[in-house]
């Protein structure tokens, strides 16, 4: 897969971007990141990228002329259907399946937002799709555009290898990922649990998916709404619920 990111500050993305596993998904080929400088498409001998806003009010917008040149220059050669995102606080709210829906295009271009925003015009004639990675803002689509890599590239097949399944993970199913332990089998006075020392799978499996299920519970109780539960979840979150209410008498 290739990526084009459009930024002022390419620098930004060589620690992150060059490190652990998006350093193994770029070594063994499957992702080819390329991060363009913004001002490179200008054409004044200051390399303007901004300019005042109409009708007042503080900060800079960045030029339609140039966002535009840049972006149609690093689609050249890309399929019909690339997706070209981006990074706002006004977007829809970044989530695992749209970072699934990513991972099947060939190539997606980011064009990361900065100052207080972008000339509407990019978003009608370049963009088609604005995305947010969550209700806050940040000082740039830098950051943003970092996540959205990670979260794509880890879908691409032979990125993960043996590390991780992605089927199982937190957000794969709408419920999230139980707890995890390793050795010693004591620390802090707190032993691991005694269904994952006896080894029997089937038991660890829904062990694993009810301490899951419980998260959910009490973390992120939203997503109980869209997940795909069973009648046994349904019967195990009826029995959280009659739990909470037991300590609260
Ligand atoms: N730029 C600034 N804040 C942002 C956010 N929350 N998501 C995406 N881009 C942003």
């Amino acid at each position: 897969m290739r990526i084009d990111v459009v930024t002022l500050f390419p620098e930004m993305f060589e620690g992150p971007m060059g490190e652990s596993m998006m350093y193994k998904a770029r070594d063994r080929g499957l992702l080819d990141l390329r991060v363009h400088q913004l001002r490179d498409y200008t054409t004044d001998k200051h390399r303007t990228a901004d300019d005042i806003p109409y009708g007042g009010g503080g900060g800079m917008i960045l030029k339609p002329d140039v966002v535009v040149r840049a972006v149609e220059s690093v689609l050249e050669g890309a399929p019909p259907d690339t997706p070209v995102l981006l990074t706002t606080p006004q977007g829809r709210v970044f989530s695992h399946p749209i970072a699934i829906e990513l991972a099947q295009h060939e190539r997606v271009v980011i064009l990361c937002g900065h100052y207080e925003g972008i000339d509407d015009r990019v978003r009608e004639l370049v963009v088609t799709d604005e995305i947010s990675i969550g209700d806050y803002v940040l000082t740039g689509g830098e950051l943003p555009a970092m996540v959205i890599i990670d979260a794509v590239v880890r879908q691409i097949p032979g990125v993960l290898g043996a590390e991780g399944a992605v089927d199982k993970e937190s957000h794969a199913d709408g419920v999230l990922e139980g707890p995890h332990y390793t050795r010693p089998v004591v620390f802090g006075g707190l032993e691991v649990p005694a269904v994952l020392q006896a080894g029997n799978h089937a038991g660890i499996e829904r062990w694993r998916h009810e301490q899951g299920l419980r998260k959910t519970w009490r973390n992120r109780p939203d997503l109980l709404l869209t997940a795909q539960l069973s009648e046994s979840d349904k019967y195990l979150l009826a029995k959280f619920a009659d739990e909470d209410a037991a300590r609260h008498e």
